[in-house]
């Protein structure tokens, strides 16, 4: 996804990898390079674990955007790009959901994420010449279409792509479905699946957006259309050729029915649309998880 970042705005590449939280490396870090802008993606993820752990993402993800507004203020940085996500909107009221949707995050991960968008407004409210664009991500998925950059996640993975991956080049043994009892098509859950790179050209055209417009935008990424667990599973079957074994469990906890978002701000305001479809996305995947079975 950088890779292709950077091929499509002509950028450096840099690989500096730095805590937020380390306010001296990142304040050494703006002071020697000449930054127009910053691309915000760092943050921990995982729902689970931020229940088990809240003062960790609140620290982490909150606390290092703090870090990261007070450095770029000191250092004239004033455009961000900041992921945040879906989740903020909590268990959906209606369906597309569009921006100005309840906010009401169900755990520890999600309120961060709404914290820290409304620490972004604040900050803009004080000072006119910064302005950012939160991205409410809905559910990323896809790899690098070179196979070279993708999902490796530590561990056993939480989200269903990587799982899917994982089961049919053999290091997992079956696929749980989390619930087949929810008012969708065929009761299982139902999502809004983004590939990787329709996500990146949306970075791209937000900050386009933040330098041609020069005032601040928060809007969903999404494709605007929703597959249900067992559509994913049967397009990677498609694209790998391999079986996917799986079986019924019990609903996750937190899991909603379904969530799909209403993308027309991102494309009236950004011009940016999702171009990548399911097969797409998990041709990709496939790409990725066949040419490295054990991840990097
Ligand atoms: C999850 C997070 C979301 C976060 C996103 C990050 C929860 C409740 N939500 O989204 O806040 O921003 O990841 O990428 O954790 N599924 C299975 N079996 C599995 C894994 C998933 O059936 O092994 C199902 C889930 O029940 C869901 C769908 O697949 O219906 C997608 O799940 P997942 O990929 O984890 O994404 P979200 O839960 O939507």
């Amino acid at each position: 996804m950088l890779e292709r970042l950077c091929a499509l705005t002509g950028a450096e590449i840099r690989f500096e990898p730095l805590d937020l939280r380390n306010r001296e490396a990142l304040e050494a870090l703006l002071a020697e390079a000449r930054v127009d802008a910053v691309v915000h993606f760092a943050g921990l993820k995982a729902v689970g674990e931020s229940v088990e752990k809240p003062l960790l993402y609140y620290e982490n993800n909150v606390g290092g955007t703090i870090a990261l507004l007070q450095a770029m203020a000191a250092h004239g940085v004033r455009s961000l790009v900041f992921s945040s996500s879906a989740t903020v909107y909590g268990d959906p009221e209606r369906l597309p959901i569009p921006e100005d949707h309840a906010l009401r995050p169900t755990n520890p991960y999600g309120k961060s994420k709404l914290m820290i968008e409304h620490l972004l407004a604040d900050h803009a409210a004080s000072d006119p010449a910064f302005r950012y664009a939160a991205l409410r991500y809905f559910n990323p998925i896809g790899a690098h279409p070179s196979g070279r950059i993708g999902e490796d996640p530590r561990g056993i993975p939480n989200n269903l792509l990587p799982f899917v991956a994982q089961v049919a080049v053999g290091k997992l043994p079956a696929l749980k479905v989390f619930g087949n009892d929810y008012a969708t098509s065929d009761g299982t859950g139902v999502r809004d699946y983004i590939h990787v790179m329709d996500l990146a050209r949306g970075h791209v055209a937000a900050l386009d957006y933040l330098s041609r417009k020069k005032h601040s935008i928060t809007c969903n990424l999404g494709a605007g259309r929703g597959y249900s667990v067992l559509e994913v599973v049967k397009a990677f079957e498609r694209a790998s050729g391999r079986k996917v074994p799986l079986e019924f469990a019990a609903r996750r906890a937190g899991d909603v029915a379904a969530s799909y978002a209403d993308p027309s701000l991102a494309a009236a305001r950004l011009g940016w649309k999702a171009a990548l479809d399911i097969d797409a996305m998990c041709r990709d995947v496939w790409r990725w998880q066949s040419q490295n079975p054990h991840g990097y």
